[in-house]
């Protein structure tokens, strides 16, 4: 069985969505499915997603893209909680297409983990071309979460996992530029990574560039079996426990 911690589901992408998400539950073994929120309006999309989806849940937040388009509403982002909320998210720091308001996404980063924190939830965080930064803020607050699709060194890895964090593992294992995710795997215990899309980006190969949904994650537990030199469905079993641990237990 599958549990996708990171997609979109909410995205204008998936015309197909009933269908699709029907497939996925009755014939892809999919069984649990966080599709995350990015701001207000997909936010309280994904909650009505997760409240027609009974396998469907939610994380809702400000990404850190965002704030070069609207401010930061806490009482709003509050008010939207339900008990299908997993997680605040996604939020964190990209320096990759906004280097001009650091101070602004900092600020909206550090705000929304206390809201996690006050509310018991963990978080999924956006680290892009912001690792010193991020780990910085994470080692200040030590949220609970994972940090999702993990671009950062093992040195970092380590770091997170020290705080009690998760690596977040998607479809970038699968491509020849990986870079050190493989090294990244290598070195972190299993029972400290969790599986995701980021549907619809992101497609493992074969099917890198084309539209990701959660069906494609055994090819992302296949890698990770290979470096790890397990099967896949252990990698699939372990990996869901972790989730659980994180977004049930926590
Ligand atoms: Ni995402």
């Amino acid at each position: 069985m599958i549990f996708d911690t990171h997609s979109h589901y909410t995205d204008e992408q998936f015309s197909d969505i009933e269908e699709l998400l029907t497939k996925l539950n009755t014939e892809n073994s999919v069984s649990e499915i966080i599709t995350c929120g990015t701001d207000i309006a997909s936010s309280k999309a994904a909650i009505s997603l997760s409240e027609r989806f009974p396998f469907v849940y939610a994380a809702i937040g400000y990404h850190p893209e965002e704030f070069s388009r609207c401010d930061l509403d806490l009482d709003t982002l509050k008010s939207l909680i339900t008990k299908k909320v997993l997680a605040i998210g996604e939020i964190g720091l990209d320096y990759y297409w906004n280097k001009e308001n650091k101070e602004k996404q900092k600020h909206g980063f550090i705000e929304q983990i206390k809201l996690a924190q006050k509310l018991n939830l963990p978080v999924i965080v956006h680290d892009r071309d912001a690792h010193g930064d991020t780990l910085q803020i994470l080692k200040e607050y030590t949220p609970k979460g994972v940090v999702h699709c993990f671009s950062g060194s093992t040195e970092m890895a380590k770091e997170v996992i020290k705080i009690g964090m998760y690596i977040g593992v998607g479809g970038v294992v699968t491509f020849k530029n990986a870079k050190n995710l493989p090294e990244v795997i290598e070195n972190s215990p299993l029972d400290r990574i969790l599986l995701e899309t980021d549907a619809p980006y992101l497609a493992p190969v074969p099917f890198r560039g084309k539209r990701n949904d959660s069906s494609l994650i055994p090819y992302i537990a296949e890698k990770i079996g290979d470096i790890k030199g397990i099967s896949a469905d252990e990698v699939l079993k372990i990996t869901r426990q972790n989730a659980y641990n994180l977004f049930f237990k926590f």
